[in-house]
């Protein structure tokens, strides 16, 4: 197979990487950084620190991915680079260097919507087919979308504050857990009793498919303040994120049952459901959701959980798709820290 190769760049927070993918699907490069350890002692990610550590690490990436891969920039059929929504540094540092690329070497450039590569990683790892139904969570990002084409999205909810992967990351932080919170709130989750706790459910049952989690959060943070967050006992912090994890559970799982509703009375039958984003990556809610989808009777798909979280396959994958329909952009494309689907 001599099929055509895109590289992918992603800078848009605080991962740097790249990608290597063809279009028949092959991976055949994804060197990543991840810039955990440099902002950890902030409790979040500091953007200034964030531009600079891609600027110093992405050309080595790219260098290291044209290696593994044995490939030429010659080679190449165009280049794709996140270009928003997301830190402004960093997207700047990512898209330059994707022009850069395909100016020298001739490539079409492909600007690509960071929440867009999220929302067709599912093609690229379960093949789904339009349209379907798309959970997106992850630290900025907290939507239900109809995705009927590529480019073609229909917001059907969105959060009306915080995002999920933003309410993991809080709570971990008043449970002085670490950064990044939703991997480590989930693994202290584990054993614990999600009933101990009453916790409330914002917006559960309400008609419409937004989302709301600031009271769960500020709830948490009552509690934990009561409790006393240095002398929580181990199973007292288990209890408390069990119930924080079951609580954003049967959230999201009534508002994406209400758009499921909302799109089988569009199109006459249920949509395949997709959750995307690194919320996704949460096994506890990725099993509620995998419920759900069976007890309506689709089928879910959820990308590996390294293809959830911000990673370079996603954004070539994203350009593979807009390049075969000629959706390509100048080299005046800019870079954008707030870009809506
Ligand atoms: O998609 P992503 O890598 O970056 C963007 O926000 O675009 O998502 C990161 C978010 C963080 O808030 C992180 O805490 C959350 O996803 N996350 C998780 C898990 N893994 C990552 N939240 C809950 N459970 C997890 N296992
Ligand atoms: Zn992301």
């Amino acid at each position: 197979f001599s099929g055509r190769v895109v590289l992918g760049i992603e800078t848009s927070c605080d991962e740097t990487a790249v990608a290597l993918v063809r279009d028949d699907r092959r991976v055949l490069a994804a060197p990543l950084v991840s810039q955990i350890a440099e902002h950890a002692p902030y409790g979040g990610v500091v953007p200034e620190l964030a531009a600079r550590a891609h600027v110093e690490r992405l050309d080595l990436l790219i260098a290291q991915a044209m290696r593994e891969a044995q490939l030429d920039f010659g080679d190449l059929a165009g280049v794709a680079a996140s270009a928003g929504p997301g830190l402004i540094g960093g997207l700047i540092v990512g898209l330059l260097t994707g022009k850069a690329i395909a100016a020298v070497h001739g490539l079409p450039l492909i600007a690509v919507n960071h929440l867009e590569a999220h929302a067709l990683t599912p093609r690229l790892t379960d093949g789904v087919a339009f349209p379907y139904l798309l959970l997106l969570v992850s630290g900025g990002h907290c939507q239900l979308l109809e995705v009927e084409g590529v480019g073609r999205y229909r917001r059907l909810g969105t959060t009306i504050d915080d995002a999920v992967g933003e309410a993991f990351d809080k709570v971990a932080k008043m449970l002085g857990l670490g950064y990044p919170g939703g991997p480590m709130v989930e693994k202290a989750a584990k054993g614990g009793d999600p009933a101990r706790f009453t916790l409330p459910r914002p917006l559960l049952g309400q008609p419409g498919c937004n989302f709301s989690l600031s009271g769960l959060k500020t709830a948490m943070r009552t509690l934990i303040l009561k409790l006393g967050a240095q002398a929580l006992e181990p199973q007292t912090l288990a209890d408390l994120c069990a119930g924080f994890q079951a609580a954003v559970g049967d959230v999201l799982v009534d508002r994406t049952r209400r758009a499921m509703a909302l799109l089988e009375r569009r199109h006459g039958r249920l949509p395949v459901l997709v959750v995307a984003g690194g919320v996704a990556a949460n096994r506890a809610i990725g099993g509620r959701l995998a419920a759900l989808a069976a007890e309506a009777g689709t089928s879910l798909a959820v990308p590996p959980p390294r293809l959830c979280t911000d990673n370079g396959v996603m954004v070539a994958w994203a350009g593979i798709e807009r390049l075969a329909l000629g959706l390509v952009d100048g080299l005046d494309a800019p870079a954008r820290a707030r870009w809506p689907l």
